[in-house]
């Protein structure tokens, strides 16, 4: 049976709940799973796995660092494996409402997955690049301040809000689409 191992690292939500919908489709899919968060889990010993996918959200241009001292830390092991990254972002929902969504997709991809991979010389199979939430309950005070003003601009877009004050801009879809080919490619 192929292992794999989802690791991630989220600020807000949304790469915690992209992990577990992965980790869904990868159960379904007949491989056996194991996911942790990099903030409350360590990982030891990633010998096992045959695919580790790494996951983060994008905050002011950065993951978080969890995930990329994981990235650091096993490195060499990483680049004898399968590998996938994926970051939840806002790329597909600029704030900007002069942003040109294809251009903001094409700057994360570059130096959000790409670079990433470039920096650890890893070759993954595959880069997963998804939306985001705003949360508002799990902003700090200044965020929640500043950004409390597109909050008319979400909810006027029809932003699905699965608890109030929670506003998803993630495509499940894609990220089950993503997830399903991934384990093919992993189980091939
Ligand atoms: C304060 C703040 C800063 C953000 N900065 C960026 C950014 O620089 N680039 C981007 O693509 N998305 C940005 N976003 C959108 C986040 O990527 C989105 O909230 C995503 O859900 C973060 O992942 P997480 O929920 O797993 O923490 C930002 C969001 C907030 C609230």
């Amino acid at each position: 049976m192929t292992k794999a191992l989802i690791v991630y690292g989220t600020r807000y939500g949304a790469t915690e709940m992209t992990a577990t919908e992965i980790a869904d489709v990868f159960q379904k899919e007949g491989l056996d799973v194991n996911v942790v968060n990099l903030k409350n889990g360590k990982v030891k010993d990633i010998s096992d796995y045959d695919l580790v996918v790494v996951g983060s959200g994008i905050k002011i241009k950065k993951w978080t660092k969890e995930p990329e001292k994981f990235l650091s830390k096993f490195q060499k092991e990483l680049q004898n494996k399968k590998t996938a990254l994926f970051i939840c972002c806002g790329a597909n929902y600029p704030l900007d409402e002069k942003a040109d969504v294809e251009t903001e997709i094409e700057y994360a991809r570059t130096n959000h997955l790409e670079a990433k991979a470039a920096k650890y010389n890893l070759t993954p199979i595959s880069y997963g690049l998804f939306g985001g939430v705003y949360n508002f309950n799990r902003m700090g005070w200044f965020f929640k301040k500043t950004l409390s003003a597109i909050k008319p601009q979400l909810e006027e877009a029809g932003v699905p809000q699965p608890e109030p004050g929670l506003y998803d801009t993630r495509d499940i879809n894609k990220i089950r689409d993503w997830a399903t080919e991934l384990a093919q490619k992993a189980n091939a």
